[in-house]
């Protein structure tokens, strides 16, 4: 990263693909903490730019433009020495900082000032790598629940979806679909859920609903019919959250108890193109008895695949903003609002 004050080189690749500010200068999710080790080298795409993410001997994870300054070779194709970067096509070397230290056509000679690769804003938190390609206007959103131990926390994905990424958030804060799309699930085809009015408010943390009541037939991972209150919050345009508050219940939707469980859902969206996305999901539930993990992970397989195969067919593929382009309904209420923030953000990539 550059000192305060230094000009921050743009690699001449960022001239092309999303130029949207808003998106640049947030924190996007590349990929789980634990899919990267030491002494390897792997690519990413994101908003239509190539990444490296490698983690050095230290632990510590880096993100850098796929490219080396010397002539363009993608730096992905290259290896690790030393907890160096070494660039396939001269062998140029940079250092865990993005410096290049050593150039073997000249080894004697210090490499000059400018011999710099692209390293971004790279943490890790939650189980997920994050990247911000510009400079971070707010910390990585906050995942609730993720610090308390009574709450047991489950990834899932990643799940690829030939579509646009505001389509699958909009997609992931919809619960009229639940009847149709999971069928036998989350709802049920023949007697949907009727939703009763809901609110929506822009809070300090992103977009916030009041709770949706829905019929769950196999609502979690324990195959229990239940009573699901939904509370929807997009954090950020690309990350958004919630949490199903859920009461056991007969098979007609009575709740046989008062106990309610609590089961959150972190949905990040990686935006390869305007067009492309990667969802990566972490749950965090509380019901007890604790379900196994890969049976929570299998369900989510099934709900997020059967989102996935609908998201794919909508069509404009980029989302329309303008709300005169789509219906809204009441009960869209979540989607509708969703969209008027993104404009009112003044975003204007992956949008019409
Ligand atoms: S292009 Fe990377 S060392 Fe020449
Ligand atoms: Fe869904």
């Amino acid at each position: 990263m550059n000192a305060p004050g230094e000009m921050k080189v743009i690699p001449i690749t960022a001239l092309d693909g999303c130029q949207d500010p808003v998106l640049l200068n947030d924190w996007h999710v590349v990929g789980y903490a634990d899919e990267f080790q030491a002494g390897t080298i792997y690519p990413a795409r994101l908003l239509e730019r190539d990444l490296i993410v490698w983690r050095d001997e230290s632990g510590q994870i880096h993100v850098w433009e796929d490219l080396c300054i010397h002539r363009g070779a993608r730096l992905s194709k290259g290896w690790i020495k030393n907890d160096h970067v070494v660039c396939p096509y001269h062998g140029w070397e940079y250092d865990c900082s993005g410096k290049c230290t050593r150039m073997p056509a000249a080894p004697d000679e210090k490499p000059m000032k400018k011999a710099v690769a692209f390293p971004y804003h790279a943490e890790e938190r939650f189980g997920f790598v994050w990247v911000c390609l510009g400079e971070p206007q707010a910390d990585i959103p906050a995942f609730p629940d993720w610090d308390n131990s009574d709450f047991m926390k489950v990834h899932s994905g990643p799940y690829v979806y030939n579509a646009n990424g505001y389509r699958a958030i909009e997609n992931f804060i919809d619960a009229s679909h639940f009847p149709f799309v999971h069928a036998g699930l989350n709802g049920v085809k023949d007697n949907a859920d009727r939703l009763d009015p809901y609110g929506v408010e822009e809070v300090e943390t992103g977009l916030k609903s009041s709770e949706v009541r829905v019929f769950q037939p196999v609502g979690d991972a324990t195959g229990h019919p239940l009573v699901a209150y939904y509370t929807y919050h997009a954090f950020r345009p690309l990350v958004a959250y919630f949490r199903k508050r859920t009461q056991r219940s007969d098979e007609n939707g009575q709740p046989i108890t008062d106990h309610s469980d609590l089961f959150g859902t972190f949905f990040t969206v990686q935006m390869i193109d305007d067009k492309h996305c990667i969802v990566r999901v972490c749950a965090a539930l509380n019901v007890q008895p604790a379900p196994d993990p890969q049976a929570v992970r299998d369900r989510a397989d099934i709900i997020f695949n059967q989102d996935k195969d609908i998201v794919e067919t909508q069509r404009p593929e980029r989302i329309p903003t303008e709300l005169r382009y789509e219906l809204h309904h009441r009960t869209d209420l979540m989607g509708q609002r969703y969209r008027m923030w993104l404009r009112n953000k003044g975003i204007s990539y992956g949008v019409i």
